[in-house]
């Protein structure tokens, strides 16, 4: 639906008034209404490094969730505010990783005799505890875009790897891109005492996955993909790798929101896609294309948006503007210092992957 003409002038001339001030950052998944004023956009492993491209701006705008916003108030100087437009715009995967369940889990590591084998590889969807748990146990942190690198680079530190809080990403990049089997991964299930696992299980494994997943990407499933086929002959089937493991091996093409993005634009004319991943970024795509004659679907019409990115929407990002241009410092995103600095090391390695 079109945005209310009131709110966008509202926007733009906030924006305007704070100027170089003020450099807004948004994700894939977010609302066109508020893409429309980010100054760059992105996946998470871009808005990371993007977050420090402007270092003159006094406030960053995090048009996305929580652990981004958390991530680029690490890697930005202390004199630039990280502010995020909604305080509830979270993420139920980052959630599902505490710092007192992964405490007991290296425990149950220790206990098992391999936590001096192990490296932590932890997806960005953590909080900021997370990373620098990672951080200080020799880790680093991935995105669904150099996971791959991130595995080769833990398994030359170690014989294993703790993969947090995202089993599918952990699964499907040890699998797909690593060549391991899936007997080679065990699930580590944080509700459970020991995980679930058996000493025993620990050593054998050579990936241990955290109990986590995506609930927006979890919902696709195989039945998706063999409905569209059938629906859509001669249809290419990409899916983002946040999917189980199973719709993953049933698609054509895996890659993060980036690389989707790259994959649409490098298509011939009249190809056919069905996508896998959140609906903001899968409609944009579909009206983007539909013009140069790709036609672009939705993997799972049973699939909606993602309920937290949708937060930042255009009375948040207006109510935000205007706050800072008042001077007025509103929901900024700030990590402690302790913590800031162990997770500021994962994230570097992260950033240092070849
Ligand atoms: P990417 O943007 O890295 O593909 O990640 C998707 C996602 O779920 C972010 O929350
Ligand atoms: Fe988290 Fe999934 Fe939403 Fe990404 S799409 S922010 S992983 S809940």
């Amino acid at each position: 639906s079109p945005s209310d003409p009131d709110l966008v002038e509202r926007a733009r001339a906030a924006k305007e008034k704070l100027g170089d001030k003020v450099f807004i950052l948004g994700h894939h998944y977010q609302r066109d209404e508020v893409i429309e004023f980010a100054d760059v956009t992105g996946d998470s492993f871009k808005l990371a490094k993007d977050a420090a491209a402007k270092p003159e701006a006094e406030y960053i705008v995090f048009c996305g969730v929580h652990f981004m916003a958390e991530s680029a108030d690490i890697l930005t100087s202390d004199d630039q505010k990280v502010v995020l437009p909604d305080l509830a715009a979270g993420c139920s995967m980052a959630d599902m990783a505490t710092a007192e369940q992964v405490a007991e889990c290296w425990d149950a590591l220790t206990e098992a005799g391999i936590a001096g084998v192990t490296v932590p590889v932890s997806y960005m969807n953590s909080s900021a505890d997370i990373k620098a748990f990672t951080g200080k146990h020799g880790g680093t942190i991935c995105t669904s875009s150099n996971a791959k690198k991130a595995l080769e680079w833990a398994f030359e530190q170690g014989e294993k790897v703790l993969f947090l809080p995202d089993q599918h990403l952990g699964r499907n990049t040890a699998v797909r891109d690593m060549g391991m089997s899936l007997d080679d991964c065990v699930v580590y299930n944080p509700h459970k005492p020991n995980g679930g696992l058996t000493a025993e299980q620990l050593r054998d494994a050579k990936m241990i996955l955290w109990r986590g997943h995506c609930s927006v990407h979890g919902r696709f499933s195989v039945d998706s993909v063999n409905d569209v086929r059938a629906r859509i002959p001669g249809v290419n089937v990409l899916v983002h790798p946040e999917c189980k493991h199973e719709v993953v091996a049933a698609a054509d093409y895996v890659g993060s929101t980036e690389y989707i993005i790259k994959a649409l634009e490098a298509a011939p004319a009249g190809s056919k896609w069905a996508i896998g991943t959140e609906l903001n970024l899968v409609r944009r795509l579909a009206n983007r294309f539909a013009a140069e004659d790709k036609e672009v679907v939705f993997l799972d019409k049973t699939v909606c948006f993602c309920s937290t990115m949708n937060r930042i929407d255009l009375p948040h990002l207006v109510w935000t503007l205007e706050s800072l241009a008042e001077g007025t410092l509103v929901n900024q995103i700030q990590v402690d210092k302790e913590t800031e600095s162990f997770a500021k090391l994962a994230l570097e390695r992260m950033l240092a992957l070849p």
